[in-house]
């Protein structure tokens, strides 16, 4: 696969029927998934769950791409097969998370930055070797206490049209993710100011920086009710604000748009999700998914670390990947999950 162009693994990651799992907790966020199950954050254990997960029987029917982190890339399956290799010959397309996290943003009002670009060069040409195709970055944008700024959207724009033009550079297909946290008491229609405003901010900032728009996904939230609003959107009209919204600011040379889930929980996930690819109207760019805690939930609670687990666990995050595709096929209905 070598030779495959930027813009074929940007179409296989969004081939029909098909998304991509984010697996790409950094050490501390995976700390806390499995501390939810009372599972100790060693590196053993990590790569015990990693492998459930991408070892499990007819994920690529369901799975373009994974996202791995920075430790995973480097770990093997039990059999001593390095992940990235084992991803491959499963048809499944290995991609990594290469920002390093947020910090806060000097002189704004708790705003945060994502760090990463030092040294960034140098890193994607190792993941090459390691045998990535993808790379994600994500940057967090939170709604509330007079944020965000202008300059808070204009420093994370230019960070993100940095790190996409230097992937692409170094041959892998950047995912754009521009994150507008769920978190807070603001309506959907807030969100869809930011989310907007987000959006334009980015493409400008990509198209200054000479990134190639058939050679990317975009990775964003979808236009929804902060979790703290007391009226909260239904999915129709989740999926119209956001339909609308990606019509006013992404360019129609972008092949895909892969939604993160955000905090929504699996089934809530799977109804927006549905609701946006059940419409008439035909969208310029496919509408898939690149899910973390929605497609991983069931799974990791159905594990529990436990090694007689892992079969009970791996038929959970695959009946998951099927329902997902479903709703990004719009064929997903609520008593799918009865
Ligand atoms: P969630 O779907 O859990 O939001 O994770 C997706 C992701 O990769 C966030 O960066």
């Amino acid at each position: 696969m070598a030779s495959v162009l930027m813009e074929d693994i940007a179409a296989m990651l969004v081939a029909d029927k098909k998304g991509i799992l984010a697996a790409d907790e950094s050490t501390g966020t995976i700390a806390k998934r499995l501390a939810s199950i009372s599972v100790e954050s060693t590196e053993e254990n990590r790569r015990k769950y990693r492998e459930l997960l991408f070892t499990t029987e007819g994920l690529s029917d369901y799975i373009s791409g994974v996202i791995l982190y920075d430790e995973t890339i480097r770990q093997s399956t039990s059999d001593g097969q390095p992940f990235a290799e084992y991803l491959m010959d499963e048809g499944i397309i290995p991609g990594i998370k290469v920002d390093k996290g947020t910090s806060l943003l000097p002189f704004s009002e708790g705003e945060m930055i994502t760090e990463g670009l030092d040294g960034l060069r140098e890193r994607l040409n190792e993941y090459v070797e390691l045998g990535a195709k993808f790379a994600k970055w994500r940057a967090v944008i939170r709604i509330g206490h007079g944020a965000p700024s202008q300059y808070g959207l204009d420093t994370n724009a230019h960070t993100l049209a940095r790190y996409a033009a230097l992937c692409q550079e170094a041959g892998l297909v950047p995912i754009v993710e521009p994150e507008v946290l769920m978190d807070g008491e603001h309506d959907i229609d807030e969100c869809y100011a930011v989310t907007e405003t987000v959006l334009k901010t980015v493409f400008d900032e990509l198209y200054k920086q000479r990134v190639v728009l058939e050679q990317m996904l975009l990775k964003p939230n979808m236009v929804i009710s902060g979790l703290e609003c007391p009226e909260q959107a239904d999915a129709y009209e989740v999926s119209t604000k956001t339909l609308y919204c990606f019509e006013q600011t992404v360019p129609a040379a972008v092949q895909g748009i892969v939604f993160l889930s955000g905090g929504q929980d699996e089934p809530t996930a799977c109804a927006n999700l549905n609701a946006i690819n059940g419409g008439e109207k035909k969208a310029p760019w496919e509408l898939s998914y690149s899910y973390g805690r929605a497609l991983q939930g069931s799974a990791l609670a159905t594990w529990q670390g436990k090694d007689e687990n892992v079969t009970t666990a791996q038929e959970a995050l695959i009946r998951r990947a099927r329902l997902v595709s479903a709703a990004r096929q719009g064929i997903y209905s609520a008593n799918m999950e009865n």
